[in-house]
């Protein structure tokens, strides 16, 4: 079964079961400042899972763009990639445990024809100190499951002492059977949702665990161990609770989250024990072998690098944002994606390889080609922004090839350890990412103070941010009171953009955080200060009109005729919410939206422009508080 048909049948299964299907929100999170990218299907839509409704009702299916910075250093085992695709099926207060447990055990045994002898479960085996129990519950409910099949689901305690025991169903604590997007029961900000969850494995079958090279030879194999047999393909989650100053309480509502990694079902079903030897990459690899002229099976870590980094970054430039690569926030990874592939391809001897292409010429670009190509049907995005990715492709090649050329000359001349500012000087003039120096460094037998380094880097402000990528840290600070006025401010101040500078402003990202707004927009060139001021003006009327805020639904056909703003590309003709600001003759702004927002204006206070600067290529920033 190719990739393309299991999308397709997920899509379907639920569908049959009455669930609407979205689009893939996309990878850079909408007023979101707490993570850098979307990583899990949930992100975009925790404000539903906290009670807001949504337009498609309360079953939701998808395919959701998720990007882990986090497991960077986990690719080249064979089943990580930072970039992937995470099915996801959503109950938003309707079924739980029941319904979930059996529809997803059907789709993977009846509908796709896994062998449910594969087939293994974890449960939460509950945790006092938070007064929340042994999920039992679906321990029952997998019995009945597995009992259709004939297995019988012998469910077992503390396996990573004692080894599977013939059993089918394994409890773990939290560490492994807790989700929330900040981890740990103890780790998640006051306020944020989560719940225990029952994974999904899927037995490759090999016995890796006993391989005479293997970390894992002297302990006990179980689902959790990592040796490599038992893959995770997928995590129901049971979001019912919400931390709280001394606990937690319910949500609400009782919710289902569940996310299924596409790349490893594909995997399964295509019979190999690895990801890249699926049709998701297959092309990818391919190219890399033909550029290259060494075989995949005999460079395992540098293709898979080569090909998941390609990948990512061709994604997350590719997206409507327009991120391109750069020193701060998204565009520092897509330059350390980049950078990393192309020193990885530099190893299998790419550059050299001047008989099929110009000489300098870059080869990121081709493998570009191939991904957009296989993904933009489901992806349209890739193929409007195809110019933008490849032009970003080559000029980050041709400027890293130089100041890799510059660099590696000054690391020659550095004899011994290499301290915090040395590090952070190759950083900054040669283009160094930490990363790369420590491998260098590595291979040399030389240590770099890493420590000292981010001391450095911090001193220099507006790159400090870097460091933490990709990790939630904040909380529901987001659905606070000040961060809601700074969205609806977003608003007005597209409207006033608009008004100002032309409808060719059109908004490229946004950033909230309590304190300020972050605003990226088209725009060829500088605003003037004349064109700030009036922008504030417009704003500023707007507040001190006090217009109403309100949402209406409709389908994206309604939406584009109603005249409102926001991204109208959609495969799914899903229906979405507009906000709109003012009424009757006075509106003042129509967007899509998924809020929530205020209930009136005239809360805002007074809003003021602290800084109008570029932000990349055809794009500016504005950055705005309210007063
Ligand atoms: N939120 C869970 C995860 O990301 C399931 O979707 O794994």
């Amino acid at each position: 079964m190719t990739a393309k048909e299991l999308r397709q049948k997920y899509l379907d299964f639920f569908k049959s079961k009455e669930h609407t299907i979205i689009p893939s929100a996309s990878l850079i999170p909408e007023n979101d400042s707490t993570t850098l990218f979307t990583s899990s299907g949930m992100q975009p839509l925790v404000s539903y899972l906290l009670g807001e409704k949504h337009p498609g009702g309360k079953r939701l299916v998808d395919i959701q763009k998720s990007f882990r910075s986090e497991d960077i250093e986990e690719v080249g085992d064979s089943r990580h990639d930072t970039f992937f695709e995470m099915i996801g099926n959503w109950s938003l207060g309707d079924y739980f445990k029941e319904e979930q447990l059996n529809w997803i055990y059907s789709f993977l045994i009846d509908e796709l024809k896994i062998d449910p002898n594969r087939l293994y479960a974890t449960v939460f085996c509950g945790d006092d100190s938070i007064g929340i129990g042994r999920d039992t519950e679906s321990v029952e409910i997998l019995k009945k499951i597995f009992a259709k099949y004939d297995i019988e689901a012998k469910d077992i305690d503390s396996a990573e002492k004692n080894g599977m025991q013939g059993g089918r169903i394994f409890y773990y604590d939290a560490k492994k059977n807790w989700w929330s997007r900040s981890g740990l029961p103890a780790d998640m900000p006051i306020g944020e949702p989560g719940g225990p969850d029952s994974e999904i494995f899927y037995d490759l079958g090999a016995d890796l665990h006993k391989h005479e090279n293997s970390v894992f030879k002297d302990q006990p194999c179980h689902l959790n161990c990592d040796c490599g047999r038992f893959i995770e393909i997928g995590n129901n989650v049971f979001m019912e609770f919400r931390k709280t100053a001394d606990g937690f309480e319910k949500l609400q509502q009782k919710n289902v989250d569940f996310g299924g990694g596409l790349e490893r079902i594909a995997m399964a079903l295509q019979g190999t024990d690895n990801v890249f030897e699926t049709d998701l990459f297959l092309h990818i690899i391919n190219k890399i072998e033909f550029l290259t002229g060494k075989k995949y099976r005999e460079n395992k870590v540098a293709f898979e690098i080569i090909a998941d980094h390609i990948k990512a970054a061709t994604f997350i430039m590719g997206d409507d944002k327009g991120i391109a690569p750069s020193n701060t926030d998204q565009g520092y990874i897509v330059r350390r994606l980049i950078r990393r592939a192309i020193r990885y391809g530099n190893h299998l001897g790419i550059k050299d390889d001047t008989w099929y292409l110009a000489k300098d010429e870059s080869w990121t670009k081709e493998v570009a080609k191939i991904i957009i190509h296989d993904y933009k049907d489901e992806y349209p995005e890739l193929d409007r922004n195809a110019n933008f990715i490849i032009e970003n492709l080559k000029e980050e090649e041709a400027k890293f090839r130089k100041t890799l050329e510059r660099g590696l000359r000054e690391f020659e001349k550095i004899k011994g350890n290499i301290n915090g500012k040395t590090a952070f000087d190759l950083y900054q003039s040669y283009g160094f990412p930490i990363e790369m120096t420590e491998e260098i460094v590595k291979s040399k037998n030389m240590k770099v103070d890493v420590d000292g380094f981010k001391t450095e880097l911090e001193k220099h402000q507006e790159l400090s941010r870097t460091a933490s990528a990709g990790k939630f840290k904040g909380g529901l600070a987001d659905a606070g009171e000040e961060t809601v006025k700074l969205h609806t401010a977003a608003h007005l101040l597209l409207t006033a953009l608009r008004k100002v500078l032309g409808d060719h402003v059109t908004q490229k990202g946004s950033n909230i955080t309590a304190e300020r707004l972050r605003f990226d927009f088209a725009q060829p060139e500088k605003m003037t200060a004349e064109q700030i001021a009036e922008v504030e003006k417009l704003v500023n009327e707007a507040i001190e009109k006090k217009l109403p805020v309100k949402f209406e639904e409709m389908s994206l056909d309604e939406a584009r005729k109603y005249g409102a703003m926001g991204v109208f590309e959609s495969k799914y003709g899903e229906r979405v919410k507009v906000y709109i600001i003012g009424e009757g003759d006075d509106i003042f702004s129509k967007e899509i939206c998924g809020g929530p927002h205020v209930e009136n204006t005239g809360i805002l206070g007074k809003f003021r422009i602290v800084k109008e600067e570029s932000s990349s290529a055809g794009v500016r920033r504005i950055k705005a508080v309210l007063e």
